[in-house]
């Protein structure tokens, strides 16, 4: 904060606070309990947990409206969820997209399997929604770096429908084998 004039009029120091961006307020409450799990530097405690950090704001609103809902089933974030109202949601999907995307180091895929992920993205237009580089945009979430454990486990899950919350990505992923997922998920691991 730059140090105001002394004899600055309270409406003056009201308004200088209101100008405060919102990413510099404290952090929400239940920052920490999530940095448990998905890593106090945004690196997950562990290989099925996903990155959160620096995804995109809009996707991680939706994906915890839709662990509440029931929509996405998983019994460690439905739990957690259902702690949270609309508003806490709001604010952690803002507070997470606004932290840099962490470096896993994951290795580059090697270009015997690139080439099957990148058959299935030709035919499947999947950059059509996640864009350029992978990167994704509002509700649509960002792929490229992702765990890969966390890759390969959800592509599955929508697959076998277990991932029910978007029909789109289980119609499309039926369509898959075993080793396609395989593939796609060292291959976006690995950019
Ligand atoms: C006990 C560990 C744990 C805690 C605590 C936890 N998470 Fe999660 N989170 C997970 C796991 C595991 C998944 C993957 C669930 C699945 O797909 O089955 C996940 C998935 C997510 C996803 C979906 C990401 C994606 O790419 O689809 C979001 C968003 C999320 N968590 C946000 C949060 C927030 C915000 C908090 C704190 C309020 C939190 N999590 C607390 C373990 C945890
Ligand atoms: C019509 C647009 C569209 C196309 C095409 C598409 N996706 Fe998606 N994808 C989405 C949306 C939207 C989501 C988020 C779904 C949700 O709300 O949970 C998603 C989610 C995902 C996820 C889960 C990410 C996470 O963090 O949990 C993976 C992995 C994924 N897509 C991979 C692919 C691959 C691989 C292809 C091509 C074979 C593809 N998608 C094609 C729109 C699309």
């Amino acid at each position: 904060m730059p140090r105001l004039p002394l004899r600055m009029p309270i409406a003056a120091l009201l308004l200088a606070g209101s100008l405060v961006p919102a990413a510099a307020a404290a952090d929400p409450p239940q920052a920490a309990l999530c940095s448990a799990c998905h890593g106090e530097q945004g690196v997950p405690t562990a290989a099925n947990i996903p990155v959160i950090w620096g995804q995109n704001e809009g996707y991680l609103y939706l994906e915890l409206r839709d662990f509440k809902l029931g929509n996405r089933r998983s019994e460690v974030m439905g739990a957690v969820a259902a702690t949270l109202e609309k508003d806490d949601m709001r604010a952690l999907a803002a507070y997470f997209a606004a932290k840099p995307w962490p470096a896993l180091d994951q290795q580059a895929a090697p270009e015997a399997v690139a080439r099957v992920a990148e058959a299935a993205d030709t035919s499947a237009g999947c950059k059509g929604c996640h864009l350029a580089n992978w990167q994704g945009d509002s509700t649509t979430p960002r792929l490229a770096g992702q765990q890969h454990d966390y890759l390969r486990a959800t592509m599955a899950a929508f697959r076998d429908g277990a991932r029910a919350n978007n029909p789109w990505m289980a119609a499309l992923l039926k369509t898959y084998t075993d080793a396609d997922i395989d593939a796609l998920a060292a291959y976006l691991a690995g950019r």
